[in-house]
């Protein structure tokens, strides 16, 4: 008994000091291939690319397709159809938030003894104080609460209001206004890494408000010498956009050099992941899901594959493409796991522990992905084993096509990626991998749509479509009158996950909240006001 204690206090002591540090950077709206290790070579992204081929490219990714959705399902490991999330985004006028009756992510990592900090975009709720990020698991947050800004003066014009939305804390932080965003949010990661005492674990969250379009006086916005750049880029919106993008890597780049500076990164878990597909047509955003259909807000690939990696140096035999199936759910129990928890902690949540499966490369349990069921538009979908069903669709099929800018043309340096300063620090550490395994990796994880399937017409606003992903990626060929008994179990098996699903909370937004009426700030308009004018949708 008295051995058994003391070797549980050295080795719980052990596990406890090797708790790892998690840093996740999370891009908005980043399009599947607007990152060079997916095959695009438009826009150089070192330090993300750098990043990608020395840990693993997560290949069969989903997320959801709208920011709020996402962000919840990686945060409380449920689908949005289990938290009433499932409806659309939360406006900055809007009194509704993820309930407060879910525990999310920080503060589980909390609990195993984390230090907790959020850099940049919530939109989780912000209506009251309570819906907060430091009412949430996390010990500080500087950025903002709602959905967009504009990502030099931080305000967000929607629905006829404005308003300023950048917070340090509680408090309204006017004192960077005018400031890029991006170098905010690079500043602030590096000062938390610098100040993190290393003898606790971390727990950063980066979350970017770039790719996003912010307002319609200037939608894509970027230091003009860095655009500059980008001179051969003919489209102008898709320059201002390859600028956006630069600098969203410059600052991956600048975060992994203060980690290893800092002796954090050789203990660290990096994942960087996009929230939901591109928003090509969205704000005159120019995202490239190219060669996937659909953008952001629907539920073809476009809009829920993600773009992501992982790296670590507990990944065995790194720089390889991972085909593990996985949702963004599967985040909660998997870092949780990774970062020493017992995950038996969770109840009914979506996601699975995936840790093993990703870092050891062994089948995950995930077969299935509920996509989303949203009965306010009349949209669904869900894919099991190769199997896609889409039932419905968002904008009455507007964007039920391809679009945005194929992005494959030009040369891919591959020295621009060892001379990152990703790969600088990663180098000090562990091994980058070679150009010919660079170039492996990237093609591997360039899809390329079969041409030899033919396109088979697809009508969502008439009937339910099916697919086969692992052979159709590119969503071309719909089987359903083909595979009617395919076709017959996918529709059976969303009414069975449908009767599951809690209504969505989505609520209009209120007069009240307009910012005009609390000094121009998207704030807690809903703290001391019990009478809000709310008009359910439903
Ligand atoms: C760092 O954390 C350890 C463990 O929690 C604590 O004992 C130590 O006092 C901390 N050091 C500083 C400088 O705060
Ligand atoms: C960009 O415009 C120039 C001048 O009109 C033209 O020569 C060039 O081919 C264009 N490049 C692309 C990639 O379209
Ligand atoms: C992943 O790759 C392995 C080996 O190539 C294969 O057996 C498996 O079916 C693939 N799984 C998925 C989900 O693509
Ligand atoms: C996790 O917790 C459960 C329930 O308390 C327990 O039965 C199990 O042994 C624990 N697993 C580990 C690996 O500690």
């Amino acid at each position: 008994m008295l051995l058994f204690v003391s070797v549980c206090l050295v080795l719980c002591w052990a596990a406890a000091e090797a708790r790892p540090n998690i840093i996740i950077i999370l891009a908005d709206d980043l399009g599947w291939n607007d990152v060079g290790f997916h095959g695009m070579n438009q826009i150089p992204t070192p330090n993300i690319d750098a990043l990608a081929y020395s840990g693993i490219i997560l290949q069969n990714y989903y997320v959801n397709s709208m920011c709020t959705p996402s962000r919840a399902a990686l945060m409380t490991g449920k689908y949005p159809i289990h938290t009433g999330m499932q409806h659309s985004a939360i406006r900055a006028s809007e009194p509704w938030g993820l309930p407060l009756s879910e525990k999310l992510l920080p503060q589980f990592l909390k609990e195993l003894g984390y230090k907790t900090h959020l850099v940049g975009k919530w939109h989780l709720g912000h209506y009251k104080k309570a819906y907060l990020p430091m009412n949430r698991g996390f010990d500080t947050h500087l950025g903002t609460y709602g959905p967009k800004i504009d990502l030099y003066d931080h305000t967000n014009m929607d629905l006829g209001t404005w308003g300023f939305d950048f917070w340090r804390g509680f408090e309204h932080a006017d004192d960077l206004f005018g400031q890029y965003a991006t170098d905010i949010y690079t500043e602030e990661a590096i000062k938390v890494v610098k100040a993190h005492n290393k003898s606790e674990p971390l727990f950063l969250m980066v979350s970017h408000s770039a790719m996003h379009s912010g307002n319609p006086s200037e939608y894509l916005r970027a230091p003009d010498e860095v655009i500059d750049r980008f001179q051969y880029i003919n489209d102008t919106q898709r320059r201002k956009y390859a600028g956006m993008l630069a600098k969203l890597d410059e600052s991956v780049g600048m975060v992994v050099k203060s980690l290893q500076e800092y002796g954090l990164l050789e203990n660290s878990i990096i994942l960087f992941s996009t929230d939901n597909g591109g928003a090509a047509r969205c704000d005159h955003n120019v995202a490239s899901n190219h060669p996937l259909k659909g953008v952001k807000n629907t539920l073809w690939e476009g809009g829920v594959r993600g773009a992501a990696l992982l790296w670590s140096p507990v990944i065995k035999y790194p720089s390889r493409v991972a085909n593990q199936t996985f949702h963004l759910v599967d985040w909660l129990p998997t870092l949780y796991s990774a970062a020493g928890g017992n995950i038996s902690v969770f109840e009914n949540i979506d996601g699975f522990n995936s840790w093993e499966a990703l870092i050891n490369d062994l089948p995950s349990q995930r077969t299935k992905i509920v996509h989303n069921i949203d009965d306010v538009y009349g949209s669904a979908a869900i894919t099991v084993d190769n199997w896609k069903l889409l039932k419905g669709t968002n904008f009455q099929g507007r964007r039920d096509d391809w679009f945005g800018p194929t992005a494959r043309d030009g040369a891919y340096n591959i020295d621009t990626i060892y001379n990152s300063s990703s790969a600088e620090a990663i180098g000090k550490i562990a091994k980058m991998p070679t150009k010919d395994n660079i170039t492996r990796l990237k093609e591997e994880s360039t899809i390329k749509c079969n041409d030899s399937i033919p396109i088979t017409p697809c009508d969502l606003l008439k009937a339910p479509c099916l697919y086969d992903i692992m052979v159709d990626p590119c969503e071309k060929q719909n089987l359903a009158s083909g595979k009617p008994e395919v076709l017959q179990a996918l529709l059976l098996e969303l009414d069975k996950v449908n009767k599951t699903a809690v209504p969505p909370l989505k609520i209009k937004p209120v007069p009240e909240a307009d910012p005009k009426h609390w000094g121009r700030l998207v704030t807690t308009f809903g703290e001391a006001n019990t009478s809000l004018s709310i008009v359910k949708l439903k």
